[in-house]
């Protein structure tokens, strides 16, 4: 077998948990809380959920660890994996379009992320106790309208990624993710159980998990998959520069399968932490992207003990977001540190100060400054639906692709088994996923949603 030699002067995480708490603190984000339990609730709740299962084994699987195959192989950025594996070759443009992405996913995640901190001020001085529906919506609406509150939010949040980034992995993202997704688990847990024992419980339950296949329509069938990429952090690099960071003795499968089983896990607790309670009141559940900005805080208003579950759950949504935007700001400072050879401090300040202006200028296009937009969407929608419909499933794809076809069997049999340290009894299963049935699971899916199929 190759040997698999490590880079010792690359900075790479120090433990096997911490592969998985850095990893699952990308995956579970925003996605998992705020988008998942919405989405499902839109979509068919159990159906909805089915198909969600099926993609994640299908195609998320595959693609997680064809990305942390690709990092570890190379022990290189999104851009440089690519053109150390093939060097020569247009392949690298897979790479630059993760690194595009990861600007624009950053830009407009920084933008809810921001919203998530005004929340936890606002649950810490009590301010939805005695609020009526109307009230809380107006807290909404004049926060939205305000002309500073958003964009201090953003930059701060900003901020905050920047200072767990500039401290490197294993003193950065390793040693913050280590501490915060073991806390988000236990508050995660503690909501859920508050939730389904409040009266009218099931009443929630039925209406994220019992299955009506009358609302899956082929939209939801793109949404599914859109939210399986966008969940397990992956058709981007994000998971390729990761990946880099993982020493040659970890195995890469068992991670994969604890990681994406940690994020599917999540998402559904937030269903069961949300619906219950949302039910339990009598509160419509309001669909969108409202759910936990305007629906939670009325439920917050009137549970007992409505001043921790709120401070609680705002608090987790922040910690969710931060661990997933310091894995996505990582994509863009590696990829500076390495190709252009600058230092990480520099490279996290230039790499935020984009992020920031770009953030900015989406939250402004969401409320205050609407013109901002293109043919009547704003530059929010814009980048929201390009990077999340777009740019990650045809990364997804290009990446199984390459690992399918154009990457050495050996090199990558070595890479899965650790150079035979471990046995991978998948390898077939897995090389006829990502050559067969997740590049045309993935290329169907996209044209759907164009409309082209
Ligand atoms: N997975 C995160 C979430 O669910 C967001 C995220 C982090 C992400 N890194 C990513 C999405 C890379 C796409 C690509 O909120």
């Amino acid at each position: 077998m190759a040997q698999l030699p490590q880079s010792t002067t690359r900075d790479s995480f120090g433990s096997r948990f911490g592969v998985i708490a850095a990893t699952a603190g990308s995956a579970v984000g925003l996605g998992n809380i705020w988008r998942f339990p919405y989405i499902a609730g839109e979509n068919g709740g159990g159906a909805f959920l089915i198909i969600y299962l099926v993609f994640i084994v299908l195609i998320g699987l595959p693609v997680m660890l064809s990305e942390f195959a690709i990092g570890r192989s190379t022990q290189r950025n999104a851009f440089g994996a690519f053109r150390k594996l093939k060097p020569g070759s247009k392949w690298f443009l897979v790479g630059i379009m993760g690194i595009a992405a990861a600007f624009m996913i950053n830009a407009f995640y920084s933008v809810i992320a921001g919203w998530t901190l005004e929340y936890l001020v606002k649950a810490a001085s009590n301010q939805f106790r005695g609020t009526d529906p109307q009230g809380v919506s107006l807290l909404f609406s004049e926060f939205q309208s305000s002309s500073w509150r958003p964009l201090m939010w953003t930059l701060l949040f900003v901020s905050i990624s920047a200072f767990v980034v500039i401290a490197g992995i294993k003193k950065g993202i390793e040693k913050y993710t280590k501490i915060l997704m073991p806390l988000l688990v236990i508050l995660i847990l503690i909501l859920g159980v508050r939730s389904i024992t409040l009266p009218n419980a099931s009443q929630g339950l039925q209406f994220l998990f019992q299955p009506d296949f009358s609302k899956i329509q082929a939209s939801s069938i793109i949404v599914a998959l859109g939210q399986a990429f966008f969940s397990l952090s992956v058709g981007m690099g994000t998971l390729i520069t990761y990946g880099s960071y993982i020493q040659k003795k970890e195995n890469l499968g068992a991670s994969t399968v604890s990681v994406a089983f940690a994020d599917t896990l999540i998402a559904v607790l937030a269903g069961v932490a949300i619906f219950p309670a949302v039910f339990a009141f009598g509160i419509s559940p309001e669909s969108g992207p409202d759910l936990v900005f305007i629906t939670l805080p009325n439920v917050f208003a009137q549970m007992k003990g409505g001043y921790f579950f709120a401070l609680m759950f705002f608090f987790l949504l922040s910690v969710a977001a931060l661990t997933s935007t310091i894995s996505i700001l990582e994509v863009v400072v590696a990829y500076f540190t390495e190709e252009m050879k600058i230092s990480r401090l520099k490279a996290t300040i230039l790499a935020s100060i984009g992020i920031a202006f770009l953030g900015v200028l989406c939250s402004l296009s969401l409320y205050n400054v609407p013109e901002i937009s293109i043919a009547g969407v704003n530059l929010f929608g814009i980048l929201e639906y390009t990077a999340s419909n777009i740019l990650l499933p045809v990364g997804g794809f290009f990446i199984v692709i390459f690992v399918a076809w154009f990457f050495k069997g050996k090199l990558l049999k070595a890479e899965l088994s650790s150079g035979s340290r471990f046995k991978i009894k998948y390898y077939p299963y897995f090389m006829f996923l990502v050559r067969y049935i997740a590049p045309l699971a993935i290329a169907l899916v996209f044209l759907n949603g164009l409309g082209l199929v």
